[in-house]
């Protein structure tokens, strides 16, 4: 039987957590549900063992102590949150507006699945808890979204596992993993959801190793070969914000960047700003880099060019995001397309392409990851007072 790939990749691409387009009133048949597992079953479980059982709750007196523990675990909160941040244009407002309904409205969604794995994790790292389970459960999400039902992966109610597991009687034995309200959905199609590329975040052979096509075999400049640095860095946002937009700030930690200046006539970064980069390298020697800022927007990204604006011999930015208790700091390179020192390198030595870019990545990334670092630990010294207040 031929798949029907760009189904597959439409559902797989748009199950997203339904919470406002939950249908409270149609009824949700059993068998759909019994139909459902039976798909999610066939995922992979570590030693091939059937350990996943599925609690499907109907009985409205049971749902109703669910939405009870679930109020008090995350319900309550998310009802806050969305009190707070309603109108405000926080990144958070309309994943709040959402999850606070579902709390509010869990004991009248027609069918709430809990689905467990018998088995405790130790802690071992072998396979066969989590990790031959959660990959049923989206499965089962997937395949009722194909069927035009919604679900949404909650773990919320998790912080009260035990008495969950009192209401549902689920043996001390087994793990609980999600609560997952299932609904028919209203309304026609779902939309993917903003996701980072997957060059973005795909390391090839290399961690931290990205490539803007390609690559190649052999590998080549003209594959857009370059690196990702990255840290969960526990400091407000401006905070971060204010050391990596100080174009000198680097010089501190990198073996490699000396410092830099603003070009005559430039007071500071802005879109277009230019300022001029020194470096040193043992082979390379000292040499100077014209630099252009290319991307600049407060508090999202900083990021600019080498050499030439029109055709850069390096791109650079720093992305900064507010995630959880902390910013997550991005810092990237991607060289070429324009000439620059490796460029010439190769040239000179051409049928030693792969390896010369091999080299200076890695040399870039142990680079960029001293600056990072250097980044985490000024905000660390900064914040030895009072607790930040997180942006
Ligand atoms: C591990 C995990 C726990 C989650 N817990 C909750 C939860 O307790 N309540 C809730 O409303 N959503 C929960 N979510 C759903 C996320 O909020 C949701 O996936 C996210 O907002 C992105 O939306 P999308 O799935 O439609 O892309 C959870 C998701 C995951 C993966």
């Amino acid at each position: 039987m031929n798949i029907d790939v760009s189904s597959v990749d439409h559902a797989l691409t748009t199950t997203r957590a339904v919470r406002l387009r939950l249908d409270l009133e149609r009824t949700v048949d059993n068998q759909i549900i019994y139909d459902c597992i039976d798909v999610a079953e066939q995922a992979p479980s570590g030693g091939n063992q059937g350990s996943r059982r599925w609690v499907v709750v109907r009985d409205p007196k049971v749902k109703a102590q669910l939405a009870e523990l679930y109020m008090a675990t995350g319900g309550e909160f998310m009802i806050g949150a969305r009190n707070k941040i309603a109108g405000t244009g926080h990144p958070q407002e309309r994943v709040m507006n959402s999850a606070a309904y579902l709390a509010e409205h869990l004991a009248e969604v027609p069918a709430i699945v809990i689905p467990t794995i018998m088995g405790v994790h130790d802690g071992s790292g072998r396979p066969g808890l989590f990790d031959s389970v959660v990959q049923s459960v989206w499965s089962f999400c997937v395949a009722l979204r194909a069927r035009g039902l919604g679900t949404a992966w909650t773990t919320a109610i998790l912080g009260k596992s035990d008495e969950l597991r009192e209401v549902l009687g689920v043996p001390e034995t087994s793990t609980q993993i999600a609560m997952i309200p299932v609904a028919w959905y209203t309304g026609d199609d779902f939309k993917k959801a903003p996701r980072y590329p997957a060059r973005d975040i795909t390391f090839i052979d290399q961690y931290a190793h990205t490539w803007e096509s390609g690559p190649s075999d052999p590998a080549c400049l003209a594959d857009g070969p370059g690196c990702v640095v990255e840290a969960d860095i526990k400091a407000p946002i401006q905070q971060v914000w204010d050391l990596v937009t100080d174009i000198n700030f680097g010089a501190q930690f990198s073996p490699e960047f000396v410092g830099a200046r603003w070009a005559d006539g430039v007071d500071g970064p802005a879109l277009g700003a230019q300022f001029i980069g020194s470096n040193k390298h043992e082979a390379i020697g000292e040499w100077d880099v014209p630099c252009f800022i290319n991307r600049y927007e407060n508090l999202v990204e900083f990021g600019w060019v080498t050499s030439d604006a029109d055709n850069p011999g390096a791109r650079w930015c720093f992305e900064l995001a507010r995630i959880a208790g902390a910013t997550r700091l991005r810092y990237t390179l991607t060289l070429g397309p324009g000439p620059s020192g490796i460029s010439q390198a190769i040239a000179s030595m051409p049928d030693k392409e792969p390896r010369i870019l091999h080299r200076r990545i890695n040399e870039h990334r142990s680079n960029m990851q001293a600056v990072i670092d250097g980044v985490a630990a000024a905000v660390h010294r900064e914040s030895d007072g009072p607790n930040p207040i997180f942006g």
